[in-house]
């Protein structure tokens, strides 16, 4: 279960996932929503609580929303840019049982890092941050969400990740989704640089094993494979909005005609078992050909279903990441394109 506790957020990176039409404050769910949705979702057998947002440390009940995750036997991870993580909360979070923090970073230093995230001094509060999660005895690991603005910084980041004291390091090429996907053409890298990525992450697992844990995501323009997103729709994941939708994924919002149930209406498990979006994709029968039929459909369950509207109009095709996709030489098309076009402009996420 991924809870977006809030919108709301010091940071304004042009490659959020979170919708365009951001939730307002006034909008949240309370603490005592909160921790019925958390109760209700363990009683269905969730594993694992991650808080994200916005930054869901605005939320002044983070740490009991926390503590009663983990009274309720969830793994309970943060992900934070933990701009605004200061000792004194740090050690809120590890007494409330927080078992892991992931801190996003926009780059290696703060010459890059800091007009990514639109924000002075962002990047050093994070590295500031990133040692208070390792003395307070937490795991951490660190995003490097990269992309053709920062990716001459990886061997950096990697390092960066190392001195952190980090296990783990994800290493992912923007999603294009929510304002990734309107930044699209400032962002996404070419394909030199990709394979130049590449070559770095598996270089560097060589030389950091044991030492550090590296994942790696590739931009889903260049594959000739769709990701299982979300490990399948409505399989194994849900989000939660600051106002109460229950998602198969974050960016379901933006797929016409499917009207998503509030969690203030019925509960976790009601709109799990049977909500008429959670149903609509899930399994293998809405497909059609060339998904229906082929031995990848419960390997890749089609792909993601954002991406084929938002490239084909239609949320039913094959996602063209895929290359038996009648749309994927279309996307590839669209990588080169944008990849080398001279756009360097930015619309920052922000609340309108
Ligand atoms: Fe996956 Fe569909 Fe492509 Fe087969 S045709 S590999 S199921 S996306
Ligand atoms: Fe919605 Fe992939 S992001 S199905």
């Amino acid at each position: 279960m991924l809870m977006e506790l809030t919108h709301r957020c010091p940071l304004k990176c042009p490659y959020c996932s979170n919708p365009l039409a951001l939730d307002r404050a006034r909008d949240e769910l309370d603490t005592a929503t909160w921790k019925r949705v958390i109760s209700e979702a363990a009683a269905i057998g969730t594993l694992q609580g991650h808080f994200s947002g916005g930054e869901p440390m605005v939320r002044d009940d983070l740490a009991e929303l926390v503590g009663h995750a983990r009274a309720e036997g969830l793994y309970t991870n943060l992900i934070t840019s933990a701009v605004l993580l200061t000792a004194s909360r740090m050690t809120e979070l590890a007494q409330a049982g927080l078992d892991h923090v992931q801190i996003s970073f926009q780059g290696a230093d703060a010459e890059v890092a800091d007009p990514i995230a639109g924000l002075r001094n962002a990047h050093a509060k994070k590295i500031a941050a990133a040692k208070l999660v390792r003395e307070a005895g937490l795991a951490l690991t660190v995003n490097a969400v990269v992309h053709r603005r920062n990716l001459h910084q990886l061997p950096a980041m990697i390092e960066l990740a190392v001195e952190a004291g980090a296990q783990r390091i994800e290493v992912a090429h923007v999603q294009y989704y929510g304002w990734a996907l309107k930044n699209r053409a400032a962002l996404i890298p070419t394909r030199a640089q990709l394979d130049e990525a590449t070559i770095i992450v598996e270089a560097a697992r060589t030389r950091l094993n044991g030492i550090l844990t590296i994942d790696y995501v590739v931009p889903d323009y260049y594959a000739s494979r769709p990701k299982a997103c979300m490990g399948g729709w409505a399989r194994r994941f849900f989000n939660i909005t600051p106002s109460g939708k229950m998602l198969p994924c974050h960016a379901a919002e933006t797929l016409p005609g499917l009207r998503f149930e509030r969690v203030t209406d019925r509960s976790v498990g009601e709109i799990w078992a049977d909500s008429p979006a959670f149903e609509v994709y899930r399994g293998t029968a809405w497909m059609a050909p060339p998904c229906q039929g082929c031995p990848r459909a419960e390997i890749d369950w089609g792909g993601c279903r954002c991406q084929a509207l938002a490239l084909t109009g239609d949320a039913a095709a094959t996602d063209p990441a895929c290359g038996l996709s009648p749309n994927h030489a279309l996307m590839a098309a669209l990588a080169v394109a944008e990849s080398t076009a001279a756009i360097d402009d930015f619309a920052y996420r922000m609340i309108s």
